[in-house]
């Protein structure tokens, strides 16, 4: 098992580009289940949550017909339906694995899938996938731990769904729901959709392969059903999690970096944060290619920041709202603030497994509930810490480049499921971070 060793103390200086996204690759790979004509994928992030729905598809009879090529091109090509089986060995290990339901039901009429248990940050439970499910008209059953879904005779018919819960609304959910519907008969509304950009790059490759969706990114998304769909092309967006990352290790070493290919448009709340933290993201005009229109889903820009961190109040939301997947990492960066700051967790309100850890880098913070009170302090400490889930990895990285002496970050396993080597890249742009193997037991 893989552990980060991170000597502290180095400003981040250089240009890093920012990579196609996992949370909108791993639905758009499933898409390709809808249709049995190929599907090409552009930008393709190198992530083992990548690999891990490349084995589930490929059990499912969708293979990739591109090995040898540029991995970051992907075509996907659905050629047998015999399997519609998503095992749990696969499942729990990506629960992101359930975002093929919706495709497996609008193609192939009956599916079984492996409930995704609750994970390190919360409980999630799927019951706004199952419910869009239903008002589609598909039945849904429990069998030995996995959801079975089937379509009566007719198909699935087109229908108005809600789909907020306590917490907001569902990104997957609605992915699946909108992959099903695309191909059902008649109208379907959703009402309270995520508006997640992740959700607008699916209905963007689903419109190209023949549906008929409008209003995606927006709470209500409108899906004229068709009889089927076909092959398309498409460049995955660039990952908004993985750029707001990387502005916060910029702010947190005191440094100044460029980021190429930053999605700047979908990350307004995290800039607005961090401008009031003292943070500054501007545009680089000249980077831009000559005769290219500026496109903020796009962006070359140059993040800095000064000398002391300001505190902040902040509270996650569903997208425009500042994201969870990026609360862990502003944290770290809030350690160091001069003064307290509040944080308070909407999406998944336990999802705070970082602290512990961040407090034994000399961190002071307290917790009630869903909220965090971060006291800022002069500086952190080196330690050997560990979390059990992606995100927390990341803001113990970014700690770990801003303490004093040595971090060993364990089990960066997690961290692998969606940064594509993230030593490499920051070791280039300055951060002193090697990956050393340790054995199970040894350290751990
Ligand atoms: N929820 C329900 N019922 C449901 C589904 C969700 O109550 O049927 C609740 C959840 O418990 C949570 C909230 O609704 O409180 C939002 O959950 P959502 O379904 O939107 O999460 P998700 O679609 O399973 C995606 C991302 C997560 C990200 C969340 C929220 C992918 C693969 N995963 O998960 O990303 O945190 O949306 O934005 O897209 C990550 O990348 O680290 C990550 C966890």
């Amino acid at each position: 098992m893989d552990s980060f060793v991170i000597e502290g103390g180095r400003r981040l200086a250089g240009k890093l580009r920012i990579n196609g996204s996992k949370n909108a690759a791993l639905p758009l790979m499933a898409a390709a289940l809808l249709t049995d004509e190929p599907v090409t994928l552009r930008d393709v992030p190198d992530l083992a949550d990548i690999r891990n729905m490349l084995r589930l598809l490929a059990e499912l009879g969708c293979h990739r017909v591109n090995e040898g090529d540029d991995r970051r091109v992907m075509t996907l090509h659905a050629t047998d339906r015999s399997n519609s089986h998503a095992r749990y060995d696969i499942v729990r290990t990506m629960r992101a694995g359930v975002c093929v339901l919706g495709p497996l039901l609008g193609r192939r009429g009956t599916c079984r899938v492996s409930m995704p248990g609750g994970c390190a940050i919360g409980d999630r439970p799927i019951d706004l996938h199952l419910r869009g499910m239903r008002a589609l008209g598909a039945e849904v059953s429990m069998d030995a731990g996995d959801i079975v879904v089937t379509v009566p005779p007719g198909g699935l018919v087109g229908a108005t769904i809600f789909l907020g819960g306590p917490f907001g609304s569902t990104v997957l959910g609605t992915a699946n729901v909108m992959c099903a519907a695309a191909v059902a008969r008649g109208r379907t509304v959703i009402e309270s959709a995520a508006c997640e950009p992740e959700v607008a790059d699916l209905a963007a490759l689903l419109v190209r392969m023949g549906a008929r969706i409008s209003g995606a990114g927006t709470p209500r998304i409108t899906i004229d059903g068709v009889p089927q769909l076909g092959k398309a092309d498409h460049t995955i967006m660039p990952d908004r999690i993985e750029a707001g990352t990387f502005l916060m290790a910029a702010a947190i070493t005191n440094g100044d970096l460029v980021l190429d290919n930053c999605p700047t448009d979908t990350l307004l709340a995290t800039i607005d944060r961090l401008n009031a933290i003292g943070v500054e993201v501007e545009p680089i005009e000249f980077l831009r290619p000559a005769g290219h229109p500026a496109d903020p889903q796009r962006q070359a820009v140059r993040v800095t920041c000064g000398r002391v961190i300001r505190p902040v109040e902040v509270t996650t939301q569903p997208h425009p709202g500042f994201p969870t997947d990026l609360q862990a990492q502003l944290v770290a960066l809030l350690t160091l603030a001069d003064g307290n700051s509040v944080i308070t967790e909407r999406i998944f309100p336990d999802r705070f497994l970082h602290v512990a850890e961040l407090t034994r880098m000399g961190a002071k913070i307290f917790r009630q509930g869903p909220t965090v009170i971060v006291s800022g302090v002069r500086e952190l400490h080196g330690a050997p810490v560990m979390a059990s889930d992606l995100r927390a990895s990341a803001c113990l990285v970014l700690a770990g480049m801003a303490a004093q002496g040595t971090t060993t970050v364990n089990r960066v396993y997690h961290l692998d499921r969606g940064y594509e080597s993230m030593e490499s890249r920051l070791r280039d742009v300055g951060a002193r971070i090697t990956r050393v193997s340790v054995k199970e037991g040894a350290g751990e």
